[in-house]
């Protein structure tokens, strides 16, 4: 773990919203491509909140639609960096939806994404590691080794990088 490591909690970062009919279907259920632009916002505010630095997305890693949320639903979105390479940060996000007249909560979607500092070149600079605090934050941290090398091994059987 690098000297200047910052905690896990440091960059948790929530955002709250409502879902209203423009980012709805005819099922009247939201859009995947909202959730997924919300959450690509999010991840880039941890991560600048993590590396004090501008990053860009260089991938959504995995997204999971395990629940759907409703027009009227509260989204609250989670969000914190779970590991860091050497200038990549890996963003790990949850999203709830939460009907405030039942009183119910429940989760719609995980994510992790890879968000690189880039300095004013646009060319890759070196980011602080992870302190992680919670017992989710520990378990990501431990087991990022096998997803960082999954997603390498993707890229390169996908002919990408
Ligand atoms: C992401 C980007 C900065 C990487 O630049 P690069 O010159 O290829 O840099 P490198 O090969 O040195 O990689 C830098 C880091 O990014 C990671 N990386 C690069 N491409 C990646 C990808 N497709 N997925 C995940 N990680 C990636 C590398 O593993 C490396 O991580 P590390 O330093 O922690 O080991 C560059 O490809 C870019 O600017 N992409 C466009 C980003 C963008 O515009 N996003 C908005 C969505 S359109």
């Amino acid at each position: 773990m690098p000297s200047n490591s910052v905690s896990s909690n440091q960059s948790f970062t929530i955002q709250t919203r409502l879902v209203i009919p423009p980012d709805t279907n005819h099922i009247n259920t939201i859009f995947g491509g909202q959730v997924l632009s919300f959450i690509d916002e999010i991840a880039a505010i941890t991560a600048m909140r993590h590396s004090n630095s501008v990053v860009v997305t260089a991938s959504i890693d995995s997204v999971n639609f395990v629940g759907s949320a409703k027009v009227g639903d509260i989204l609250i979105l989670q969000a914190f960096v779970a590991s860091t390479g050497r200038t990549s940060m890996e963003v790990y996000v949850e999203v709830f939806s939460e009907n405030l007249l039942k009183k119910e909560k429940k989760l719609t979607t995980t994510s992790f994404l890879t968000m690189v500092a880039v300095n004013e070149d646009g060319k890759p600079c070196v980011v602080p590691g992870v302190i992680p605090e919670t017992e989710q934050q520990k378990l990501l941290y431990e087991t990022a080794a096998v997803r960082r090398e999954q997603r390498k091994m993707q890229r390169e059987n996908g002919g990408m990088r």
